[in-house]
């Protein structure tokens, strides 16, 4: 992404371009970044000891997921279908991981048959696995009794959290897998997403690796995903070469102790596809009240929902035309609801843009990762595409959705 004549250029094709190609609103992701963030986050550990395995709730485009695949990752995957997909875009059965919470024996019973590894995280769960498949391997995903997180709804570690089976359960895992001679070749945990300090991972990781060496059957640990990246302006990134290299040596401590070679597995999202994707849409109206400049946008919380669900920040550029007389704007959606603010953080909704007149492009930063995948067609409205760009080319990888594809499903509708 770079800014040159006032303007911004994706791989170097200007925004303008592709909103005329493909129409407004539009997610693009960046091939470069993709690839670059996936070797950067891998060069910061040995070879042979770490398996990345990509969060595909992230974003689970395939053309995406295919370009992971090459770069040589795995899958963490959270549901039938998501292995499905996994499975169809190419990902080898055993390069996927299933962590599923409060599934159904069935999606348990769709990876065993083709041969995915599963990943548990409740007593009730390895009961039930065990019941059906003893004399098998599984792993089994710890609640530490850490979490962390960028807000409350996205701290999966600790006595609030429903994720794992608590640390202090390990004598039931153990006897339940002795019940039913179940080989338990994993230790897994995820305390939270969007996490900037490396201390309570590390601690997290410890709390791990202090539970897994009452496991003599483990092939590996995994340490879930969470590394923060940085929406802000003045936010400082998570060091990634400084934790990897913390992790390496626990990890290679442990390993020693142990005595046997296990592999550490992590399960990045954001970090791999946050910065990859950019939501372009056109600002359609603008007005006024004694408080506010209302700028609104052809887009909404179905399409970008992580400011209206976790306060959360994503950079605002005006694409168009990036500097200029500024001011202070709200930046809203076409959603039915007060709620759909851009702009929004739990501080404050107002933000310093460009001033944006009716027609211009203004551009989400950093939504690659839990934009599409969590959008929605509340209000009826369709998703938009996907494009993929790469050294001045772009290619549709995703279609926007159409009136037929919303009411598909509907049986009293023709
Ligand atoms: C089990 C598991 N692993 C990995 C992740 C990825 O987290 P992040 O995108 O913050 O790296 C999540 C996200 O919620 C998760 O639930």
């Amino acid at each position: 992404m770079k800014i040159t004549d006032n303007t911004l250029f994706l791989e170097d094709i200007p925004v303008e371009t592709l909103m005329q190609e493909y129409g407004s609103p539009l997610y693009v992701y960046e091939e470069s970044v993709l690839r670059s963030q996936f070797r950067q986050l891998s060069s910061g550990f040995p070879e042979g000891l770490l398996e990345i395995h990509y969060a595909m709730k992230a974003n689970s485009n395939p053309s995406l997921l295919k370009i992971l695949c090459e770069e040589g990752s795995s899958i963490d995957a959270v549901s039938e279908f998501e292995v499905r997909l996994a499975l169809e875009s190419g990902f080898k059965p055993q390069q996927i991981i299933f962590t599923g919470n409060n599934n159904s024996l069935a999606e348990i019973e769709f990876c065993v048959e083709n041969d995915v590894p599963v990943n548990l995280g409740s007593l009730a769960s390895l009961e039930k696995y065990g019941e059906r498949y003893p004399h098998t391997k599984v792993s089994v995903r710890i609640n530490p009794g850490i979490g962390a997180g960028h807000h409350a709804h996205c701290i999966t570690g600790g006595p609030d959290s429903k994720f794992g089976i608590y640390h202090d359960q390990i004598d039931s895992v153990l006897a339940l897998a002795n019940k039913y001679s179940l080989s338990l070749n994993g230790v897994h945990s995820h305390i939270g997403t969007g996490i900037f300090s490396a201390e309570p991972m590390l601690e997290a990781m410890e709390m791990i690796l202090a539970v897994a060496e009452k496991f003599p059957d483990l092939e590996f640990v995994d340490f879930g995903g969470g590394f923060g990246i940085p929406y802000r302006p003045e936010q400082q990134a998570l060091d990634m070469m400084d934790l990897s290299q913390k992790m390496t040596r626990y990890f290679t401590e442990f390993r020693q102790n142990y005595g046997r070679g296990l592999t550490m597995k992590i399960e990045p999202g954001k970090l791999l596809l946050g910065p990859v994707g950019i939501l372009l849409t056109t600002v359609t109206n603008i007005s006024d009240t004694p408080k506010h400049r209302f700028v609104g946008v052809d887009s909404g919380f179905n399409h970008l929902v992580r400011p209206t669900m976790y306060g959360s920040y994503h950079k605002i550029l005006n694409a168009s035309r990036n500097s200029g007389v500024e001011e202070d704007v709200v930046v809203v959606g076409y959603i039915c609801e007060s709620g759909d603010i851009f702009s929004r953080t739990d501080e404050k909704i107002k933000r310093r843009l460009t001033s944006p007149k009716i027609g211009e492009r203004l551009a989400f930063l950093d939504a690659g990762a839990y934009g599409i995948s969590m959008s929605s067609q509340y209000n009826l409205r369709p998703r938009p595409a996907e494009v993929l760009v790469h050294n001045g080319q772009s290619r549709l990888i995703r279609r926007a959705e159409t009136f037929e594809d919303l009411t598909q499903c509907f049986v009293d509708f023709d």
